[in-house]
């Protein structure tokens, strides 16, 4: 019932196409209960002599029924199209929404959600089942209430012209309610277990296609292959279970239909011969239960679709419930703050897995406008570290300060507008290179995209590519080398022309000529910003104030880079190592 609820919610906006299609529904049962009273008044008097007219009138008669019939027909055919129209256009808005609001939920997760989900999971959800809500809607809902109506109405038709064999004819409702309760929850289960399935399947395609460099490099395509079959093979059974359970069920539901049909057939029979009933309205009995079957069998039908697209639909409403969106913080939202801003950490501690500390009271500050290099070995913390700031990550203990206030009282956005960030793997929209620099703001002009290309030493290489800065990156697209991206990572961020800037590893994969030049802008950049990055080159550490040096989440050495080089510690050790 929650789920209905919840299903319906999708639909709500669009109550008034919602209602004029239940009024469409009202009006075409009506029809449909005439449907087969023109063909009855044509037997009734074929077969009561006592009516006995000559044959010219007689055959007027006919011809006048089966106009009515034919009219009848058609009309019942337009209002059935028109509400079907209604209900499909109406399921397909839905649909619509839905997929929004899984799309703004997943724009909203946090990246320790999104690193512990499956891609390709997530993309079956977003895609696939999504059209349940559609199917739910328009099978679920109007399917079921049009079978429903059409049994009420038709049930009481019947009964003013004969109650026992109305009787008759419903017996087989309770059979067939029992047979849809034993099979229903049996169906719904196996079809959430078969889509779940599915989902692995995509999800293990979406990997290989993301891997295949490193499976074809190590020749591990039977490994991948044989990894993939058991995976399809368990999607088939998965699949398998859940038709065999529908087709029986089928079979079940139309043998309890015979058996009815069987029954109202000998009984009928039986009342014609008594008198109790004329040749018509026996006919118009058996037009009924051919159609009252269909609403039943098409709810039985509904049963099975309904089952799977429920399903379906849990799997998008499980990912929506989940709702880790910020609450933004109480009281006002601090304007974006002056390009001088102080950022300390104080006692900072955070672990992605309970009991393995990431980060350890980790304590230092950043004065306005000053530059630290955080450096430190190979899995020390420091991507971690930077991640706190735009509050990607949060600490367990411990907090973050930005101009002396608690950094979770900035909202998030607040926040992460006044920050421009280099990831350590530069990460590309497959848009064009304009594009892709101009990301970080709105109505960014080619002059400044060019100008933010310079500094990041990368204009000249993108003035030789082929459509310059028009040229489409990313997916099937140009691609270029690590040292590329990394540039117009470096691009994006000085065009944002934040307060602070976070790099990590900004020059990591440049040659030294390149990383001197962009060096040069960096210094320009950095002047009156706040920057925290994390380097490894000593070209690049040699550019900041202070360093800190970070192991095991720990920080142990903090220092401008020559009192460090006099303390012997790590930072000695580096510039030792690398002359
Ligand atoms: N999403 C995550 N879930 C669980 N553990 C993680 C996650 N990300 C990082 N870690 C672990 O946290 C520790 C610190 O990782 P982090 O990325 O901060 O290191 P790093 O200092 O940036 O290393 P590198 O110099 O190699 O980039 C590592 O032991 C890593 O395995
Ligand atoms: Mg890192």
């Amino acid at each position: 019932m929650r789920q209905w609820r919840q299903i319906l919610g999708f639909f709500r906006a669009d109550w008034v196409h919602v209602a004029a299609a239940f009024g469409l529904l009202l009006v075409s049962t009506a029809v449909a209960l005439f449907k087969p009273w023109p063909l009855a008044w044509v037997v009734d008097r074929l077969t009561q002599p006592a009516a006995g007219p000559e044959v010219g009138s007689g055959v007027r008669a006919v011809v006048k029924w089966a106009s009515v019939l034919v009219a009848v027909h058609g009309l019942h055919a337009l209002l059935g199209a028109a509400q079907q129209a209604l209900v499909i256009h109406t399921g397909l808005r839905g649909l619509a929404r839905v997929r929004r609001a899984v799309f703004g939920w997943l724009l909203g997760i946090s990246l320790r959600r999104l690193q512990g989900a499956q891609a390709g999971d997530l993309i079956y959800r977003a895609t696939w089942d999504t059209h349940a809500f559609q199917t739910l809607f328009q099978q679920g809902l109007f399917t079921f209430v049009g079978a429903s109506l059409m049994l009420v109405t038709m049930t009481v038709v019947m009964w003013r012209f004969n109650p026992p064999l109305t009787l008759v004819a419903l017996a087989t409702v309770p059979g067939l309610l029992l047979v849809m309760k034993f099979f229903g929850p049996r169906m719904n289960q196996r079809a959430g277990l078969a889509q779940a399935a599915d989902a692995g399947v995509a999800a293990l395609v979406q990997q290989a296609v993301a891997n295949l460099p490193l499976i074809q490099g190590f020749t591990r395509e039977r490994t991948e292959a044989a990894r993939f079959e058991s995976e399809v093979d368990g999607a088939l059974g998965a699949r398998w279970r859940q038709h065999r359970a529908e087709v029986v069920y089928l079979a079940v539901v139309a043998v309890v239909f015979a058996i009815g049909t069987a029954g109202i057939v000998a009984m009928g029979a039986r009342e014609v011969l008594a008198g109790n009933l004329t040749v018509g309205h026996l006919l118009v009995f058996l037009a009924y239960l051919a159609q009252l079957y269909e609403p039943l069998n098409q709810l039985s039908h509904v049963g099975s679709t309904v089952a799977n697209a429920r399903a379906g639909a849990q799997r998008v409403l499980e990912l929506l419930r989940e709702d880790d969106r910020e609450i933004p913080p109480a009281g006002s939202v601090p304007p974006p703050f002056p390009s001088a801003a102080t950022l300390e950490f104080d006692s900072v501690s955070f672990a992605y897995t309970a009991g393995q500390p990431v980060l350890r009271e980790v304590s230092f500050q950043l004065a306005a406008g000053e530059a630290i290099a955080l450096i430190g070995p190979s899995g020390a913390g420091k991507t971690t570290l930077l991640q706190m700031i735009p509050r990607f990550l949060e600490p367990d203990t411990g907090s973050l300060r930005l101009n002396g206030r608690k950094l979770s009282e900035y909202s998030r956005r607040a926040l992460r507008e006044n920050v421009a960030l280099v990831l350590q793997e530069s990460l590309l929209l497959p848009t064009t290179i304009a594009e892709n620099i101009g990301y970080g703001r709105d109505h960014a002009t080619r002059a400044e995209i060019e100008a933010a290309a310079q500094a990041a030493n990368a204009h000249d290489f993108i003035q030789r590519l082929p459509q310059g800065y028009d040229t489409l990156v990313g997916d099937g697209a140009a691609r270029l080398s690590v040292g590329e991206k990394q540039r117009l990572s470096l691009a994006r961020a000085f065009l944002k022309d934040a307060p602070i800037l976070l790099l990590d590893e900004p020059t990591s994969a440049l040659d030294t000529e390149s990383e001197a030049l962009v060096l040069a802008s960096l210094r320009r950049l950095m002047q009156g910003r706040t920057t925290l990055m994390v380097a490894h080159r000593l070209a690049t550490i040699r550019a900041v104030d202070r360093v800190v040096v970070l192991n095991e989440g720990r920080v142990v050495e903090v220092g401008t880079p020559i009192q460090l080089q006099t303390q012997g510690g790590y930072f000695a050790r580096l510039n030792h190592a690398r002359g």
